[in-house]
């Protein structure tokens, strides 16, 4: 296994864990944790977790900080996927190599599901046990609302369904893009400088950053889901263009969307690497982006 693969997964390992300890220090009953676990704990690769604690390396926060953050992160990303596959949006029975969390236990409680995991990252970010200024909690948890409501991912999953069969232009394409995907890396990359009280500028550099390493995650994406095999990605495949989806693939084919995720790349690496040598390992990410195959 690649130095990468081991790093990745170091850090899904310990996002897990600090996710299986809160599960296990709360004391309430509910039917719901188990679709919850079920969801959280099959196998993602955590990609948004490592893009924080590359961030984080780039400004010293402290691990422990960059696990909650990253629990927080991989609660709203898992309830995005929950109703992402529900029928009434990409209606996908495979997920992570199983069921889509509907298939499994019904889809009322799939929507509950999501709703808790939703609910349940504010209640991480707003936890007495994080050691952070109030001040810093109430920007870090406005930012993730804002990422993550109307204007952000639940926006950007209205486009991409409102967007089928249709014929979109580049800009609208773009805007769908960033919301549904870029909004929740633009908080994971602009996190740390708000923890670190860096000026507006620095943070609005980051949630670029970011939005551009979503649109870019996308984009691969769309790539994968348009030759990938469904067995190896382990969710189907050749999906989007069944469903009429608006790619940048059904704009522009594959080959020119090829073209313009290594520019995009390489823009973010003139971006990047302002922030000096501690960047190392988000360069590293972004290079991961465009030469993964699942
Ligand atoms: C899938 O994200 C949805 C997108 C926004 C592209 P990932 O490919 O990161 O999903 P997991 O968490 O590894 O399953
Ligand atoms: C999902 O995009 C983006 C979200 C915010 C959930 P996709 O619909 O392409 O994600 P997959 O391919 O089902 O993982
Ligand atoms: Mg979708
Ligand atoms: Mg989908
Ligand atoms: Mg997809």
């Amino acid at each position: 296994m690649s130095g990468f693969q081991n790093k990745i997964k170091q850090v899904a390992r310990d996002t897990d864990k600090y996710l299986h300890q809160l599960f296990k220090n709360q004391n309430v009953k509910s039917y719901l944790l188990k679709p919850m676990k079920y969801s959280l704990f099959s196998g993602g690769k955590g990609f948004r977790s490592k893009i924080i604690v590359d961030t984080g390396k780039i400004f010293n926060i402290d691990y422990n900080l960059l696990k909650a953050l990253s629990a927080a992160v991989e609660c709203v990303h898992s309830y995005s996927l929950i109703h992402d596959d529900l029928p009434c949006m990409d209606d996908d029975d495979t997920r992570r190599g199983k069921f889509s969390t509907h298939k499994k236990f019904g889809e009322s409680t799939a929507i509950l599901t999501g709703n808790s995991l939703l609910a349940l990252a504010f209640e991480i970010l707003s936890d007495k046990k994080l050691k952070i200024k109030n001040k810093i909690k109430t920007e870090l948890i406005h930012s993730l609302a804002i990422c993550s409501g109307y204007s952000g991912m639940a926006g950007g999953q209205y486009l991409d369904l409102n967007f089928e069969y249709k014929k979109v232009n580049k800009l609208q394409l773009m805007e769908m893009q960033y919301k549904k995907t870029g909004n929740l890396f633009s908080f994971c990359c602009s996190s740390s400088a708000i923890i670190k009280e860096k000026k507006l500028s620095i943070k609005k550099d980051l949630s670029q950053i970011g939005l551009q390493i979503g649109l870019l995650y996308q984009i691969i994406d769309d790539l994968i889901d348009f030759g990938g095999d469904s067995s190896k990605v382990g969710k189907p495949t050749k999906r989007d263009i069944k469903r009429g989806k608006a790619t940048l693939i059904s704009l522009l084919g594959y080959n020119n969307s090829l073209e313009f995720a290594e520019s995009l790349k390489n823009k973010l690496i003139n971006k990047i690497k302002k922030y000096g040598r501690k960047s190392c390992d988000l360069l590293e990410s972004l290079e991961y982006i465009v030469q993964r195959e699942i």
